[in-house]
């Protein structure tokens, strides 16, 4: 279905072309939060509601959707919103959804790694994942939930039992990894946050998380210990706001941003805007490990092109290494537990 910026200007509702042309019809496109009522769900309905590629907001959790879905739709803007609470009303929320974004679950607290919320929201990804499978095999998935590197290959297994796997369509957000990196080097580099692209590779969890700040622009001389503490500041993050907020949850606000500018990347990416490129935990042959995170192409099926890693420090290159292991061992703790 496709509606046309006309069209939608003359029922008085505004939103934009997605090149700025006038002419240009803009899709219809339907995207699903599962997790809405949560500390990131909230924040991010609100984002995805201010976002003009929306044109239905579906927005889905096990309680708590109704008022969420009642406030967040009465902002005037293009998309409308409906709320859907409890399982038996989950097929309805997935039906005809092209992004399905999931924030479900529970988050860290003091003191816990990402792996330690393993065995709760290994169980809610995994019937999340079956229903996707059921009700919009085609969407693009983004994942939130953590561990990220153990939940991207759950879905995987999930939807390759069902027959629905494509590879092009599985994405683990790691873009809060590099809104992180880019303002912590922007901070250090002294230079204006806005220009500032820096790559991260790997996976979403401690040392897994590898900023390459050799490739960072705008250029500026950091020495060793400068970029060792950048890094190391990157790869803790989460955990600098687990600390802050002191038992009550962790990054939302900033998890809900993120959440929101890789979503609008895939929308870009399905509506054919050219040159879309984010960093997301994907199926990869990057390396020798079977998911991986590393900067990727999205087009109208989802990842167009995974890209390579560039050349790397020799810091980078240690660092490449010593992730592998971890990483492996959630990939395969993800696989595991799926073929239960
Ligand atoms: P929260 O506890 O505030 O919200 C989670 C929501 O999920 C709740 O509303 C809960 O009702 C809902 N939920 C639980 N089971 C569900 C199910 N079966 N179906 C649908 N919804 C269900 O937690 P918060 O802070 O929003 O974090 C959510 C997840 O995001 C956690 O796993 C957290 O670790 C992860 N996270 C990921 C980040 C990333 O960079 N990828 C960054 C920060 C958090």
């Amino acid at each position: 279905m496709v509606r046309s910026l006309k069209s939608a200007v003359s029922r008085g509702t505004s939103h934009l072309s997605r090149r700025g042309y006038a002419t240009e019809p803009v899709p219809e496109r339907k995207v699903a939060v599962l997790g809405a009522a949560g500390g990131i769900g909230q924040p991010l309905s609100l984002l995805m509601k201010l976002n003009p590629l929306v044109s239905s907001l579906s927005l889905y959790d096990i309680a708590g959707t109704p008022g969420v879905a009642a406030d967040v739709s009465h902002i005037n803007t293009r998309s409308e919103v409906v709320g859907y609470q409890g399982e038996a009303e989950l097929g309805k929320a997935l039906e005809g959804a092209d992004v399905v974004v999931i924030p479900a679950g529970v988050p860290r607290k003091p003191g816990m790694t990402r792996d330690d919320l393993f065995n709760i929201n290994a169980g809610i990804v995994k019937t999340l994942a079956t229903a996707i499978s059921k009700y919009c095999p085609n969407a693009l998935v983004n994942m939130i939930s953590n561990p990220v590197n153990s939940t991207v290959p759950i879905a995987a297994e999930v939807f390759k039992k069902a027959g629905t796997y494509d590879e092009r369509r599985l994405f683990g957000v790691t873009t809060l990894d590099v809104v992180r990196a880019k303002t912590f080097y922007a901070g250090k580099a002294k230079v204006p946050v806005a220009e500032v692209n820096v790559p991260v590779v790997g996976g979403h969890a401690g040392i897994t998380i590898l900023p390459l700040f050799s490739q960072a622009t705008p250029k500026a001389n950091l020495d060793d210990d400068q970029i060792k503490a950048l890094t190391k500041r990157t790869q803790d993050g989460g955990t600098e706001v687990v600390e802050a907020k002191a038992g009550k949850g962790s990054a939302t606000l900033s998890m809900a941003y993120a959440g929101a500018l890789f979503a609008d990347a895939c929308l870009k990416g399905l509506n054919g805007v050219p040159d879309v490129v984010e960093c997301s935990f994907v199926q990869s042959t990057v390396t020798e490990l079977p998911f991986f995170a590393s900067k990727v192409r999205l087009g109208k099926n989802g990842v167009e092109e995974v890209l390579g890693l560039g050349p790397l420090s020799d810091f980078e290159k240690q660092g490449l290494e010593s992730l592998k292991a971890e990483l492996k061992a959630s990939i395969e703790k993800g696989i595991q537990f799926a073929n239960k």
